[in-house]
């Protein structure tokens, strides 16, 4: 049994009738496809506004819906509680605490009963479903970090469970803002497996407890002890459903999406920056969007050769922060495009409609160059995407040396987000790369994501898991 907050697939009315998208966001892109290959159960919260329309009475259907192959339960939140442990407690306190931007944390106490309530809540949907069965129970995230212990609490001797953490996790230095600390991480000792992107989150993780909790840290097991009970942590890189999208990157229905798309954004001449991203502070967007300006501003030819394409998917917009954020977007692009167009063109485009998975492949199969200019990221799953969708071993990547990717794809072009100069820097030198020097680093890069891809890094955390005995 999988559980995240984000649901993989919504349902939604369109013009009267009921539609489906996939969910944003890295969990589902690297979750979805090991779902589809092991037909399990994903606990999930239901989002869409038609998503009760097609459930049955316990909030089940079978998905993806036009070729169903795993069950979707989902859990309905009311709007107080979506408010406090969603927007509030989730994406204003624990995800600006994790991500280091300089975006202060929020923590309000009204927020943090929410989330223990719909952390109870996904407890009791899960202990409804299993009864008195023996599961193996896989949460996804930081949604959800006292869900591990009110379910071992209630029926420890029926369930193995493992957590992954698909964001950085804090220095203690910053950890220890958060009021709630010892409740956060009692919550995930009750996993029996903790996972993080890199050994550097695992190493902050067990500083952390070794600093808040009584317990006893194995540094050579990379385990801690506490009440009897052993969590092992451990490094999973995350990854993508390389071949998957491989195969989906040569077809025909992909390759006709790309010509539509250069036809209806007119692309024909343009040389594409692509840029594709929730909207999310922690992206760095604006970041991206300046170093474009100063690249024009430097190498004024480029003008009427180059086109950031920018794809940007609403994201959390009751939070002010972000409202803030996609308002300082829409003028940035109104301002770089003002300063720099020409009667046919202009250097920006900024994609607001949903595109699918297909869509988003056909971009990344045009796109000369895919920047990915996070401040901070756990992992950044689009550099991935960009590399798996590239069977033509072209194109170059404009990485961000704070995100986990980095660490792995090396034969990017790795730029300082914060450094203007530097990103603009890291896009001419994208432009300028020799052909041959291109296709070396790409093909570098897809064999590292070939190997370690999603399959491998959830196999390797399920055998994990087959490791651990139930308690009788
Ligand atoms: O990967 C981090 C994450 O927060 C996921 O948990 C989530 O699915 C994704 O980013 C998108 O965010 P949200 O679900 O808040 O739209």
């Amino acid at each position: 049994m999988v559980v995240s907050n984000r649901e993989p697939y919504v349902h939604q009315f369109k013009k009267g009738k009921v539609e489906y998208i996939r969910g944003a966001g890295g969990v589902i892109t690297a979750l979805d496809p090991v779902m589809q290959a092991s037909n399990g159960l994903w606990v999930a919260q239901g989002s869409g506004d038609a998503d009760r329309k097609v459930t049955d009475k316990d909030g089940k259907l079978r998905v993806p819906p036009d070729n169903p192959s795993y069950t979707l339960k989902r859990v309905w939140l009311t709007k107080e509680e979506e408010n406090g442990y969603y927007f509030g407690y989730s994406n204003e306190a624990i995800w600006p605490m994790c991500h280091l931007t300089f975006q202060r944390p929020v923590f309000r106490e009204e927020d943090w009963k929410h989330y223990e309530g719909v952390n109870q809540k996904f407890a009791d949907a899960i202990l409804n479903e299993i009864g008195d069965k023996k599961a193996f129970i896989w949460i996804q995230d930081y949604h959800l970090c006292l869900l591990p212990r009110y379910l071992k609490e209630k029926a420890g001797s029926q369930l193995i469970i493992a957590h992954f953490w698909h964001i950085p996790w804090p220095s203690h230095e910053v950890f220890r803002i958060c009021p709630q600390r010892k409740e956060i991480l009692e919550g995930l000792l009750a996993n029996d497996l903790l996972g993080f992107h890199i050994r550097y989150h695992c190493d902050n993780f067990l500083t952390a407890v070794d600093r808040e909790l009584e317990s006893k840290i194995d540094r050579e097991r990379f385990s801690v002890i506490k009440g009897g009970h052993e969590t092992l942590i451990r490094p999973y890189p995350i990854s993508v459903d390389f071949e998957g999208i491989s195969s989906a990157a040569a077809s025909e229905s992909v390759q006709k999406i790309q010509e539509a798309l250069v036809e209806e954004f007119h692309l024909e001449n343009q040389t594409v920056l692509l840029g594709i991203d929730r909207i999310d502070y922690t992206k760095g967007i604006p970041e991206r969007m300046l170093a474009v300006d100063r690249l024009l501003e430097k190498v004024p030819d480029l003008k009427e050769k180059i086109t950031l394409f920018q794809v940007g998917e609403i994201s959390r917009l009751h939070i002010p922060r972000y409202k803030a954020l996609n308002d300082e977007i829409n003028a940035l692009v109104e301002q770089i495009n003002w300063k720099h167009s020409t009667d046919n063109w202009r250097p920006i485009i900024l994609v607001r409609r949903h595109l699918n998975f297909q869509e988003l492949l056909a971009l990344h199969r045009h796109a000369r160059v895919c920047l990915v200019s996070s401040l901070h990221d756990g992992m950044n799953l689009v550099a991935k995407e960009f590399v798996s969708s590239r069977i033509d071993n072209k194109g170059a990547l404009v990485l961000s040396e704070f995100t986990g990717a980095s660490r792995e794809l090396t034969d990017a072009i790795l730029v300082n987000p914060y450094d203007r100069e530097n990103i603009s820097e890291g896009i001419y030198v994208a432009l300028n790369l020799p052909e041959d020097e291109e296709q070396k680093r790409m093909v570098k890069m897809r064999e590292i994501v070939q190997n370690n891809n999603i399959f491998r890094w959830a196999g390797k955390i399920i055998s994990e898991l087959l490791k651990f005995e139930f308690k009788e």
